[in-house]
């Protein structure tokens, strides 16, 4: 079934572009919200967009591309993001994502059988001070350690955790 942008995406769209003085600049914006409908941005939509604000899909697809923050397919509920830049490597990082790896039993980009994880590495946060940094879905844990690391999956696993994508 094509895509449609739903005329609720639509009413928030409209309240959103009146913000700008071009529609153009409500690109970023309205991606988030298509996001949010989902959990990530399919081609279609993309196109959609690009219709609707009547900009060329190029465009569209490279803020898509180009953010890390913006998902192209599927995710799981818990979308786990590593920062991979300078501060958090030299903070551990490689070792939390190959923990994570091993825990998790998948890949980079990969999401766990149950739907639960998807796991990435992601670039610089903005968070570099309080290295090493993951964010789960729109939220940061900083100063991660193996420890930490572990309590909070046990808290996902159990649904304990506030920041869960519904
Ligand atoms: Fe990881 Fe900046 S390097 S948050």
């Amino acid at each position: 079934m094509p895509f449609k942008l739903t005329e609720e995406f639509k009413a928030k769209a409209a309240h959103i572009c009146a913000r700008y003085p071009r529609r153009d600049a409500a690109l970023l914006p309205l991606l988030d919200e298509l996001q949010k409908e989902r959990g990530f941005v399919a081609e279609e939509a993309m196109d959609e967009l690009a219709a609707y604000l009547e900009l060329p899909y190029a465009r569209v697809k490279a803020a898509v591309t180009f953010y890390t923050m913006y998902n192209r397919a599927p995710v799981g509920k818990y979308h786990l993001q590593v920062c991979r830049n300078i501060s958090c490597h030299m903070a551990g990082a490689p070792g939390l994502l190959a923990r994570l790896k091993e825990k998790l039993g998948v890949e980079e980009g990969g999401t766990t059988k149950d739907g639960l994880f998807t796991l990435s590495s992601v670039e610089c946060l903005g968070a570099c001070g309080s290295a090493p940094v993951m964010q789960v879905n729109d939220e940061y844990f900083e100063n991660l350690t193996a420890e930490k690391l572990d309590a909070l999956l046990d808290e996902m696993r159990h649904g304990r955790l506030k920041n869960r994508r519904t």
